[in-house]
């Protein structure tokens, strides 16, 4: 018989693809507020549910009683979170640590997606054991739920992406599909030259999360690619895996776009913890954007 996996946010990048990751060998239950892709589809059933409704959502789990639950769901509007901190807090913080306290109850494990922006990004890159000091509203309610749920003493796996990107059905914003479109279609794009990360590609890190489920990683851990770059040079590297001029790419400064929300400026996650312990590659960004041409079908 399948294991069972319930998938929060299943409509969003990451859940998307976690869906595709686990539907060969698992019974999927996907959580998002609409019916989105996987309305109409038989691999998984989806629920409409707004995870800030814990009872209906303790209904739920209980009735489905999932083997396990990928908590990727969040509210990921960094500069809205400025003004709308009370939702941030309550989807970013209180309903992780709901999840996680029913997770303790019926005794499966919980994988909780945080971020770097737990980070200053002062001086990146960062350890899994790093002092966290996060900044901004949405950074400090991805803190608050990834402090809940590493208190909660379930069985717990935090994992921190940084920049993820991807392929995926109807995103609402995807930085790898906007930049495509822009430069076949010959408009110039500004690209800030002042952040640096080491971004994640979601289809990986949604294998990840298979791998540290399967070996019990009961663990934070990182996961992004080999080198940290900045914004600037990632867009770069686009253009060339894809084999689009990158004439139309102009670098400028995060001050120039007057974003409401602070961004960590020297990010970057280091995944040592993640090779020398769980056996997993760390990847180059060209690896990864290769990964990525292929699964987008592009020649
Ligand atoms: N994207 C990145 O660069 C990045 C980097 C580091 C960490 N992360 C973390 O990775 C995780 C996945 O990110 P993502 O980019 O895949 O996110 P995403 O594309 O924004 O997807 C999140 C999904 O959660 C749903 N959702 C939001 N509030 C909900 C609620 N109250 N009830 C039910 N569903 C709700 C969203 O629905 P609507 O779209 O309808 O709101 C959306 O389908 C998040 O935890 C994020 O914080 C992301």
């Amino acid at each position: 018989m399948n294991k069972s996996v319930m998938i929060t946010g299943v409509n969003g990048l990451l859940g998307q693809n976690i869906v595709r990751e686990f539907a060969r060998d698992h019974d999927i239950y996907g959580l998002d507020l609409t019916p989105g892709i996987f309305g109409s589809s038989n691999i998984i059933q989806v629920k409409q549910l707004d995870l800030n409704d814990n009872k209906a959502l303790n209904e739920h789990i209980m009735q489905v009683q999932p083997d396990s639950i990928i908590h990727t769901a969040a509210y990921t509007n960094v500069d809205r979170a400025e003004d709308d901190q009370d939702i941030a807090f309550a989807v970013n913080g209180q309903v992780p640590a709901s999840i996680a306290q029913i997770c303790k109850e019926i005794d499966i494990p919980m994988i909780h997606i945080s971020t770097d922006y737990v980070f200053s990004g002062d001086s990146g890159p960062y350890r899994e054991t790093d002092a966290r000091d996060a900044r901004g509203k949405y950074s400090k309610s991805k803190l608050a739920g990834e402090k809940a749920v590493l208190e909660s003493g379930a069985e717990v796996a935090v994992i921190r992406p940084n920049v993820m990107y991807g392929h995926g059905k109807n995103l609402r914003s995807s930085f790898v599909e906007w930049l495509l479109s822009e430069l076949r279609n010959e408009r110039s794009v500004r690209i800030v030259d002042d952040q640096y990360n080491n971004p994640t590609y979601a289809r990986r890190l949604a294998s990840v999360i298979r791998e540290v489920l399967e070996q019990k990683a009961w663990d934070v851990w990182h996961f992004g690619s080999k080198e940290v770059v900045s914004r600037y040079t990632f867009a770069l590297k686009i253009a060339d895996t894809f084999g689009l001029s990158s004439a139309l790419i102009n670098a400028i400064s995060t001050v120039d776009l007057n974003q409401k929300a602070p961004r960590p400026m020297r990010s970057g996650l280091i995944c040592e913890k993640l090779k020398k312990e769980l056996n997993i590659s760390i990847m180059s960004i060209d690896e990864e954007l290769a990964l990525l041409k292929e699964e987008m079908n592009v020649s």
